[in-house]
């Protein structure tokens, strides 16, 4: 069903439509291309540690090989990062230049209020609203979702299918794992099952391909505002599938914003947006595919619903079988 809708949509729109123009960074504040290179130069030394050639090529003997082995840095995911501008040691800022490290270095680790003082004190109030915030307190903390060596803010990956990959890993990366889970849950709860919980959602694994658990998890707030932090209570959750599958998505002012402005000034016109990324029932205007898909899925229901009657015909009969 999505391949015919994808396939579709593709022949219709191919040349019509123009691959979304690729965000572009912002050019590097006050960092010029001499000070950049000292930068990573510096960041150099903890790569020769802190990364596979660290362990194959160690630096010095009787290094703790084994721990080191859980704590190595991805140069290439670190320059495609938020932070790539920026030294090892702006945040890990006292005990690390030599090894072995200070002990109490991991204190001096700076947090992500100590730079984004203002954005941390307005997430931090949605934040501490959070599900996980009131239930989980002191454990759950920004590092706890946010990887500084590796986020990359929405609006610069662009595309949401790279969006919604970065930021649902976080989330399944604890709610699809026994171990991380039980680290953070209270004592006692066991993990309920993600794809099991949201069995009312047909073909959830295709769901968390396309759309992100926040999209569903948290309140809605204006166009220009980034995606609230207040993960709802699971019956605040959305379950309504027209908040999607409809002309006016709630898609369009979450998950594609930063497209669709760009569209908007563009064209004036936000929906091959969509098109050109998944192809959402219902959140089009193609009358044709629409109606050739519910064909499609009713047809669907209908063989579901025969198969189902069915098998409870032949167990009756069986069961008349047995009585004999
Ligand atoms: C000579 C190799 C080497 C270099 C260079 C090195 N590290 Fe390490 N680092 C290690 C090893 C090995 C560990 C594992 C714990 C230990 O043995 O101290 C470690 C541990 C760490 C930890 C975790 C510490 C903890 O308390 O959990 C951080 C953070 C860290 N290093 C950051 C850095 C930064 C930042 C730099 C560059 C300024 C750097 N390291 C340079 C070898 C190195
Ligand atoms: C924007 C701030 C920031 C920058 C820049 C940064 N780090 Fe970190 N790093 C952190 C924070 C915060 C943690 C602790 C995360 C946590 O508590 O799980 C951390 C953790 C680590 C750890 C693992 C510690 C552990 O026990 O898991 C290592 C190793 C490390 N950083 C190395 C580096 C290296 C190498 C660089 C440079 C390429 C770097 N960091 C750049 C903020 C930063
Ligand atoms: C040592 C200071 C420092 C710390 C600590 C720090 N950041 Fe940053 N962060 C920066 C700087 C500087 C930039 C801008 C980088 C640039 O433009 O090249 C940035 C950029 C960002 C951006 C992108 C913002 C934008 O408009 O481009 C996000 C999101 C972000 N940081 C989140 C965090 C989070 C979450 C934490 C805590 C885990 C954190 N930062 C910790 C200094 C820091
Ligand atoms: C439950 C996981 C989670 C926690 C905890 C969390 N964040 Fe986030 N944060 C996210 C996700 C997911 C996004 C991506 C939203 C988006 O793409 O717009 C994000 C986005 C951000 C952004 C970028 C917003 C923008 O402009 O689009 C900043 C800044 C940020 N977080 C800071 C923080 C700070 C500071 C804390 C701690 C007070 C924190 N976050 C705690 C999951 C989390
Ligand atoms: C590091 C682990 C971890 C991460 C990451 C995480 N969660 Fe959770 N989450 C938990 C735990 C543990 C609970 C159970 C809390 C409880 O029942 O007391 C929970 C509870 C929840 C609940 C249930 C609330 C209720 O009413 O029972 C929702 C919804 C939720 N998380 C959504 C998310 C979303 C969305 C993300 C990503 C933005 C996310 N979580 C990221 C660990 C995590
Ligand atoms: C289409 C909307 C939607 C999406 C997308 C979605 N959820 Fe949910 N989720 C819900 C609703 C609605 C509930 C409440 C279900 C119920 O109570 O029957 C829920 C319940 C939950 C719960 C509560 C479990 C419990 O019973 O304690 C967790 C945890 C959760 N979701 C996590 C996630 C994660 C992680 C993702 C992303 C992989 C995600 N959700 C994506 C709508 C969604
Ligand atoms: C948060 C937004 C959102 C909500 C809520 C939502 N969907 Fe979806 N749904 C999507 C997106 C985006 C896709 C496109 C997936 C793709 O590109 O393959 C999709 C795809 C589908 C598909 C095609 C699945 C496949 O196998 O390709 C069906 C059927 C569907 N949704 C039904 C529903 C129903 C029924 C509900 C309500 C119970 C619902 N959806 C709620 C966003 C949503």
């Amino acid at each position: 069903m999505k391949r015919l809708g994808r396939f579709l949509i593709a022949s219709l729109v191919l040349s019509a439509l123009a691959a979304p123009a690729a965000a572009q960074d912002k050019p590097a504040a006050l960092i010029s291309p001499e000070q950049l290179a000292r930068i990573r130069a510096g960041n150099d030394e903890c790569f020769a540690c802190h990364s596979p050639a660290g362990i194959t090529h160690p630096t010095k003997p009787d290094l703790d090989l084994k721990r080191l082995r859980g704590l190595l840095r991805d140069a290439d995911a670190f320059y495609g990062s938020d932070h790539q501008r920026l030294s090892c040691t702006k945040c890990h800022n006292e005990g690390y230049d030599e090894h072995p490290h200070a002990a109490d270095a991991r204190e001096m680790t700076s947090t992500c209020a100590d730079c984004h003082d203002k954005t941390a004190s307005a997430v931090g109030k949605q934040f501490d609203q959070s599900v996980h915030a009131r239930n989980l307190a002191d454990t759950f903390t920004c590092t706890t979702c946010h990887d500084p060596h590796l986020m990359r803010l929405a609006a610069k990956l662009a595309d949401p299918h790279k969006i919604v990959a970065q930021d649902n890993r976080v989330c399944l990366g604890c709610h699809d794992s026994d171990e991380t889970f039980a680290k953070f849950a209270p004592e006692k709860k066991t993990r309920p099952l993600i794809d099991e919980i949201h069995d009312w959602l047909p073909n959830a694994r295709a769901h968390w391909q396309a759309v992100r658990c926040v999209e569903c998890h948290t309140p809605a707030v204006a166009t220009n505002e980034p995606i609230s932090h207040q993960i709802l209570d699971k019956n605040k959750a959305e379950k309504k599938c027209v908040s999607c599958h409809s002309a006016d998505s709630s898609l369009k002012t979450r998950l594609y914003r930063h497209l669709v402005s760009e569209e908007h000034q563009r064209l004036g016109f936000a929906n091959s947006v969509i098109l050109a990324n998944s192809y959402v029932v219902g959140a089009t205007r193609h009358v044709l595919i629409d109606t050739l898909l519910m064909i499609a899925f009713g047809a669907m229901l209908v063989g579901l619903l025969a198969h189902g009657i069915g098998r409870i015909v032949a167990r009756l009969r069986q069961r008349k079988n047995n009585e004999r």
